[in-house]
């Protein structure tokens, strides 16, 4: 009687743990999230019951409905898998999830998965940390806590800032953080759809963020690291 919250990565099925592998393929109920991709769906017995619990953006919040689920399963006798996009502990509610069951006294296991706001990054060639330009990454969601204007001054001391869910509210972020004092010549990538075939990365200042044409899912980074473009050898450096 164990519910197993398995990190799905950020899209390609490769960049799933070999845990995660293991658990779905013996699967006997899943209940997964919008951002698993159709490649990583298709590992799933064809004999398991399957649950799309995904919540559009902008949406009606049904996490009180899949906490009901999970509790419905968990309590029973079969293999349940909480698949999330990423990593279940990062911005993924596997948090509360895990809280609900282990309160209620249902086993839980946390298998971790590649996050996207460092598998996003990388994709794009783009080290969130490295040597004289970036002595640290700090993961923030849009729908929260981007509004510290403290975040600009983070950038200025040498950190990278990885945005989550902050495509509708680039504007706002880069208005804040421009208002914090950060440099209007900051590097910005933003990296759409990462290990995905569709995946795309667009490159700005903090001063255009806000008028860049791109879509989510979108990861987006902020900091002198974020002109780098670490793929295809040492010519790609810009
Ligand atoms: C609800 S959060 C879930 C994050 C997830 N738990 C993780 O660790 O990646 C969803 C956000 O993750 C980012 N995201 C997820 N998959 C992505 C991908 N393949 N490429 C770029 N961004 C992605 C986007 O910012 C998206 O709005």
């Amino acid at each position: 009687m164990t519910v197993y919250l398995v990190g799905a990565g950020p899209g390609a099925v490769d960049l799933l743990t070999v845990r995660a592998l293991r658990l779905l393929e013996r699967a006997e109920v899943v209940v997964h999230d919008r951002l698993v991709s159709a490649e990583i769906l298709a590992l799933i017995p064809p004999s398991a019951e399957v649950y799309d619990v995904g919540k559009v953006p902008g949406g009606p919040d049904n996490q009180t409905s899949i906490n009901e689920l999970l509790v419905h399963h968990g309590s029973g006798g079969r293999t349940v898998v909480r698949l999330k996009g990423g990593d279940p502990f990062v911005f993924g509610r596997g948090g509360e999830e895990f809280a609900v069951l282990a309160s209620l006294g249902i086993a839980c296991e946390v298998v971790p998965g590649v996050t996207s706001a460092l598998a996003a990054p990388l994709a794009a060639g783009i080290p969130v940390t490295h040597r004289g330009l970036a002595c640290g990454v700090v993961i923030v969601s849009a729908r929260g806590c981007d509004r510290d204007p403290e975040l600009g001054r983070l950038v200025a001391a040498g950190l990278t800032i990885v945005v989550l869910m902050g495509v509708a509210r680039r504007a706002a972020i880069a208005r804040e953080m421009l208002e914090g004092g950060l440099d209007p010549a900051t590097p910005v990538a933003v990296v759409e759809r990462a290990s995905t075939p569709e995946e795309r990365t667009v490159r700005a200042t903090i001063r255009d963020l806000g008028s860049m044409r791109v879509a989510s899912p979108a990861v987006i980074v902020i900091g002198a690291v974020a002109a780098l473009s670490l793929v295809g050898g040492p010519a790609a450096i810009l």
